[in-house]
């Protein structure tokens, strides 16, 4: 009985609002034929994060070599309560774009006194339906005050489905250096413009190091970057009906330093041909022939100030490392 009860009342506070819609397999379709008929091939790094694909990236975030998630985690530690400012002057959304885990939204959540939690909505934005929910029920069980809205969206495409009150957003990770800077520039207008003037936007991102440091975290020993980027495979033969054996693809990551971004591509070990058949199409690979899944963009901090001012941000605080490896900028839209 008491169980039913919980769950009721954990139900009451959670509110999922889903956006991916036809539209959305329609336009994987669309961009997988594209990507797939290209020369050089290219996947969008989007269709890496289903269920599977979140869990082995979590894996990631725990291997020796990745030190992103490490770096920007004690950032967050030590500034959890200068962040959540925000909250004590007033309620509102704490939103976070791509969601995933809940370990830095927790440490968030741990900054503030439980009763402010009563003023607090949290907004997780997530294109992996199945992560969202299970980690807002954990936030629930955790924190019995909170109220929970999860948008399943894809945030290239449904901004417009934002909260449009008060709002903190935080987007974790350096996700948005895996947009080009065409692409991440526009999804920062997006956001700006999304923004009431005392709205604050807490962006994380991965600046520039030396480049073993770069590479290493891109090629953990134990495999699990090979098998997260091959995992996007699976997750088209599952959903076009592909059949893109996975054995006999490895994975490439390495630093180029002209355009300051790793590049991760997979690479047919032999000749092949593969068939989507939800697409009708049949692609052939050359032995060696890569198709390029993603770039993850590393920022200077004098790049990333002239990237917010075009985009129409403004920093209002930096928090950073001691070594300077991983930024996370507090924003202002500016005007
Ligand atoms: N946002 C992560 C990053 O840029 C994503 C990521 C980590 C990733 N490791 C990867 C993407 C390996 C593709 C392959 O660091």
């Amino acid at each position: 009985m008491q169980m039913k009860a919980n769950q009721i009342a954990e139900d009451q506070r959670l509110e999922i609002r889903n956006y991916l819609d036809l539209d959305h397999r329609e336009e994987m379709m669309r961009l997988v034929g594209e990507g797939l008929s290209a020369e050089p091939k290219w996947l969008h790094c989007k269709y890496l994060y289903d269920q599977r694909g979140s869990e082995l990236f979590d894996e990631i975030c725990q291997t020796r070599e990745y030190y992103p998630t490490r770096t920007e985690m004690a950032i967050v530690e030590r500034y959890a309560r200068e962040i959540m400012d925000f909250f004590a002057l007033g309620g509102g959304d704490l939103v976070e774009m791509g969601s995933g885990s809940n370990q830095k939204v927790r440490q968030l959540l741990d900054a503030l006194p439980s009763r402010s939690l009563e003023r607090l909505r949290y907004v997780p934005f997530d294109i992996s339906e199945s992560a969202l929910v299970d980690a807002a029920r954990e936030l629930l069980d955790i924190y019995p005050r909170l109220n929970v809205m999860g948008i399943v969206g894809d945030y290239t495409r449904h901004l417009a489905a934002l909260p449009s009150g008060r709002k903190l957003l935080v987007f974790f990770g350096s996700t948005l250096g895996n947009f080009n800077e065409q692409e991440g520039l526009e999804l920062l207008k997006g956001v700006a413009s999304a923004m009431n003037p005392h709205d604050r936007f807490l962006l994380g991102l991965d600046m520039v190091k030396p480049v073993e440091v770069l590479e290493a975290a891109y090629n953990d020993s134990q495999g699990v970057t090979e098998s997260f980027l091959k995992n996007i495979l699976a997750h088209l033969n599952r959903e076009l009906g592909a059949d893109f054996p996975l054995e006999h693809f490895q994975h490439k990551a390495f630093f180029n330093a002209q355009r300051e971004c790793m590049e991760m591509h997979l690479q047919a070990r032999q000749e092949l041909t593969c068939r989507i058949d939800d697409l009708g199409l049949e692609t052939r690979f050359t032995p060696g022939e890569t198709i390029h899944v993603e770039i993850a963009r590393k920022f200077t901090p004098d790049g990333a100030k002239q990237m917010l001012r075009q985009a129409g941000l403004a920093p209002t605080r930096w928090f950073s490392d001691e070594q300077g490896w991983f930024s996370l900028v507090e924003l202002a839209r500016v005007g």
